[in-house]
């Protein structure tokens, strides 16, 4: 079975969907990590963004590797960050890794995270979460991971956001049958225990 976790940056998806497939034994699947290797990529070898997209090969467990090389860390950057949600908006590019996604799921149970997992890449997945939280607790959650200034954080969150719902292809929202979570307030056992009772509903287990 597939668990569809979509939703907008900082809204628990990353902690939540780790956990969710930890709870259930099932593989997790970052999908955001694509785009930064493809924005890694890009930036260090220049356009067209598919292309670097078609000749990576993108391995993702404990560490991330595009082509061998470990970029676990690099891909963070707020400036991959920025360049991922760019390459996002670039329907070849989204075609190529939703291709493989597609493919890397096609066998197993997983916990796939991103923002079009429920409408594109998964329609059939047995469960869809859409994940949301205030803009401000967005923000914090993440300044707190970074050790950055809040207030920063949200005028980049706030650009990206825009940014990943405005866009023509595959723009972020909930899909119809999505179940919405709003995270603002609660912690993280209680949102991961209410997902895996439902993953475990649908599964009939
Ligand atoms: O979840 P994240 O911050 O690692 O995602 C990085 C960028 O990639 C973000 O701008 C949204 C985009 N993205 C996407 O368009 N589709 C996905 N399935 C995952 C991420």
């Amino acid at each position: 079975m597939v668990v569809a976790i979509d939703g907008p940056a900082g809204a628990g998806k990353s902690t939540v969907a780790r956990a969710v497939a930890r709870s259930l034994g099932y593989t997790y699947l970052d999908s955001g990590a694509m785009y930064r290797s493809v924005a890694l990529a890009t930036l260090e070898h220049g356009e067209p963004a598919a292309e670097r997209a078609r000749e990576l090969d993108i391995e993702l467990g404990m560490r991330v590797l595009a082509n061998g090389r470990d970029v676990t860390e690099e891909i963070r950057t707020s400036r991959v960050a920025e360049a991922a949600s760019k390459v996002a908006t670039d329907p070849d590019v989204r075609k190529e890794l939703v291709r493989k996604q597609q493919a890397l799921m096609s066998k197993g149970d997983w916990v796939a995270e991103g923002r079009d997992i429920g409408t594109v890449v998964a329609p059939e997945a047995g469960l869809k979460v859409f994940l949301s939280a205030s803009p401000e607790e967005r923000a914090e959650r993440r300044a707190r991971e970074l050790g950055i200034d809040p207030h920063q954080v949200l005028r980049d969150q706030t650009l990206r956001d825009e940014q990943d719902r405005a866009r023509e292809h595959s723009p972020l929202r909930a899909a119809a049958d999505a179940v919405e979570i709003d995270t603002t307030g609660r912690t993280i056992e209680d949102v991961v225990g209410q997902i895996g009772t439902l993953a475990r509903e649908r599964a009939g287990k």
